[in-house]
């Protein structure tokens, strides 16, 4: 530069003024040339930022696949992998579309999808916190209202209730949406919010006691074994005894009466149960009252039909269940989840299969469901999920890892959508690898790609519609098109308020039941023991009366005939053996003088006053 500097230097010679001329002209030129570099410099500054911008979006774009192979970006998979799967998903019926195949970047002519006739094969959506599953089920249950199929599903997190409000578009959404081929616009849904119990905004569902059954309760009760067979029984002996078990108070005040005096009987004829436990149930009652349970048993009971029911124009309800600070009541929840499920069992016809399901029901934080549940429990859990399924009722387990649903289960789970797994710890990397145990053999790395999956994508594999699994395909999942947040207050408030379903279960109603009935029961027997008791009483007194009446009796004939004997002494003294009785007016006068001697008053009046010492008068 220096040189190319020097050699640029103008000749100015010795004329000062051709000189300072000179030297102006190289100054311009000079200022021109910092110009011109000041410009290019702007403009390489503001393409470097564009290129920054265009770099940070295709890093978004292929975020998922950070070691992208192959030509044009694309992934692991080859065309033959593509065409595989374009295949494996296509259907011909109605779906549910989940999203497009990512492949480096999103494939959107590659998409995948579950048969809606095949959601009644039940399905898990599992990944770690905050990966996407709450926005899956939402895809899902938006789609499947608007193929006319009534959803349940419970909002843990009351981030679900957006579904009633259409959803906002930003400019990054459509960037996604577009990317994946989702043709999105923003859209409610039909939507009833309901409680349990009342404990939150929405119509409250109550479940009776012995609808509830045994089993359920001794899971929510957390019984062992022998306390569940123990509470099986004392169901038995209420229903025998025509003790209807509506709420808690009723199975307590059941419980209390069994180790009561007046109960004890009883007890012991129902063999094989003790007052200990009872004590024990007793104890795990009360306190499963105080965590908020109290308000949930009791009547009007829910009638699982209200969950199959559809919109005047044709799109299925989506019933979401508030469960607000549902760790502090798990056992209640899951519990309730369980009863609901039986619930509709018992009720439905069986239909076989059908073009699209009555009802799909998404069991969200199913590991409560699971977690320390007895050996019958987990049995029921599994006869009810294989055979629900042939009522139209599809069922989704929303988890954090497949770990926490038992084999059993899983083994009948159709659909898979294993959002990212995290392998932090040893516990985790085992999960992943079990994980990865469980999918059809794929061109995938699975180990690989489900802790590097990004957030809304998924790993899926479905039941095709000919029953067999579609291929596993990493997919970026379509955006739900109702709000992703929380729908306001004002909204849930309102539709709670307009719900039809608020005539019928809107409040609590308290018929007679075994509380009542033993209460009575008890009371009756207290008043016949008192008039039992009464009745003793008066046969004593009678019984003692009558004896001190022989006594006086016998008393008063002694001393009658002392008195006779005394008389006819005191006749035999004072008659003269020469005189006769003489004629009844002398007897008279002379029986008047002995009855007026002063000894005989004396004698007679010792006698009639006699015996206990009191003046008798008679
Ligand atoms: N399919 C999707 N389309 C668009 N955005 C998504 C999608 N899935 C997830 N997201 C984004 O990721 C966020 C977290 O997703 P989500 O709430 O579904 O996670 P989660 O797995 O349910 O978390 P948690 O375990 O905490 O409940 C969402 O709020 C949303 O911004
Ligand atoms: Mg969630």
């Amino acid at each position: 530069m220096r040189s190319g500097g020097d050699a640029a230097r103008p000749d100015v010679g010795t004329d000062p003024r051709r000189r300072a001329e000179e030297l102006a002209a190289v100054a311009q030129k000079a200022k021109a040339a910092a110009d011109e570099a000041t410009r290019v410099a702007e403009e390489a500054a503001r393409d470097a930022e564009l290129a920054l911008a265009a770099a940070a979006a295709a890093a978004a774009d292929v975020s998922a696949l950070p070691r992208a192979t192959g030509a044009s970006g694309s992934g692991p998979l080859t065309a033959e992998d593509l065409d595989r799967i374009r295949s494996g998903y296509a259907t011909e019926g109605a779906a549910l579309e989940l999203g497009a195949v990512v492949n480096g970047r999103a494939v959107p002519d590659v998409q995948v999808r579950i048969p809606l006739a095949m959601t009644n094969r039940h399905g898990l959506i599992a990944g770690a916190t905050g990966t996407g599953k709450t926005r899956t089920l939402q895809v899902l249950a938006e789609q499947l209202s608007a193929a006319g199929v009534p959803v349940f599903a419970a909002d843990i997190k009351g981030d679900l209730s957006g579904i009633a409000t259409p959803g906002t578009s930003s400019p990054k959404l459509l960037e996604r949406t577009a990317g994946i081929g989702q043709d999105w616009s923003p859209q409610s849904f039909p939507t009833e919010f309901f409680s349990l119990g009342g404990h939150g905004t929405g119509v409250p569902i109550r479940a009776t006691v012995a609808g509830f059954g045994p089993l359920l309760l001794s899971k929510a009760l957390g019984l062992n074994d022998t306390q569940e067979s123990s509470l099986g029984l004392v169901f038995h002996y209420s229903e025998d005894a025509g003790l209807p078990l509506l709420d808690l108070a009723d199975l307590r005040a059941v419980l209390t009466f069994l180790v009561s005096d007046e109960g004890k009987a009883e007890l012991r004829g129902l063999g094989g149960l003790s007052s200990a436990t009872v004590g024990v149930i007793l104890r795990e009652l009360i306190a499963f009252a105080d965590r908020g349970a109290d308000t949930f048993f009791g009547e009007p009971e829910i009638d699982s039909a209200e969950f199959l029911r559809t919109a005047p124009d044709g799109r299925g309800i989506v019933s979401l269940l508030e469960v607000p600070g549902v760790a502090d009541r798990p056992e209640l929840y899951s519990t309730f989840l369980m009863w609901l499920l039986a619930d509709l069992f018992n009720d439905l016809p069986e239909v076989g299969d059908l073009d699209k399901p009555k009802l799909v029901f998404f069991f969200d934080e199913a590991h409560l469901l699971f977690a320390d549940a007895s050996k019958e429990f987990l049995a029921q859990v599994v006869r009810t999920v294989r055979l629900i399924r042939s009522k139209g009722v599809g069922v989704f387990f929303v988890t954090q890892t497949p770990k926490d649903v038992p084999s059993d289960v899983l083994a009948q789970l159709g659909s898979r959508i294993q959002h990212q797994l995290r392998a932090f710890t040893p516990e985790d990397a085992k999960a992943l690898a079990a994980t990865v145990t469980t999918y059809p053999t794929s061109s995938y790395d699975l180990a690989e790609v489900l802790t590097s999956l990004g957030t809304g994508e998924a790993i899926v594999t479905v039941m095709s519609e000919d029953g067999a699994p579609t291929p596993v395909a990493w997919t970026r999942l379509r955006a739900p098109e109702a709000l992703m947040s929380p729908s306001e207050a004002a909204v849930v408030e309102s539709t709670v308020s307009a719900s039809p379903l608020q005539a019928r279960y809107g409040a609590a109603v308290d018929r007679e039941s075994a509380r009542e009935l033993l209460t009575a029961r008890l009371e009756a027997a207290a008043a016949a023991a008192r008039r039992a008791e009464e009745d003793v009483a008066a046969a004593k007194a009678q019984a003692e009366y009558a004896k001190q009446k022989a006594a006086i009796d016998k008393a008063t004939s002694a001393a009658e005939k002392k008195a006779q004997r005394e008389y006819e002494r005191t006749m035999r003294e004072t008659a003269s053996p020469t005189r006769r009785p003489s004629s009844r007016t002398s007897s008279t006068s002379v029986l008047e003088q002995v009855l007026g001697s002063r000894a005989t008053r004396t004698i007679l009046t010792g006698v009639v006053e006699g015996i206990f010492g009191t003046r008798r008068r008679r």
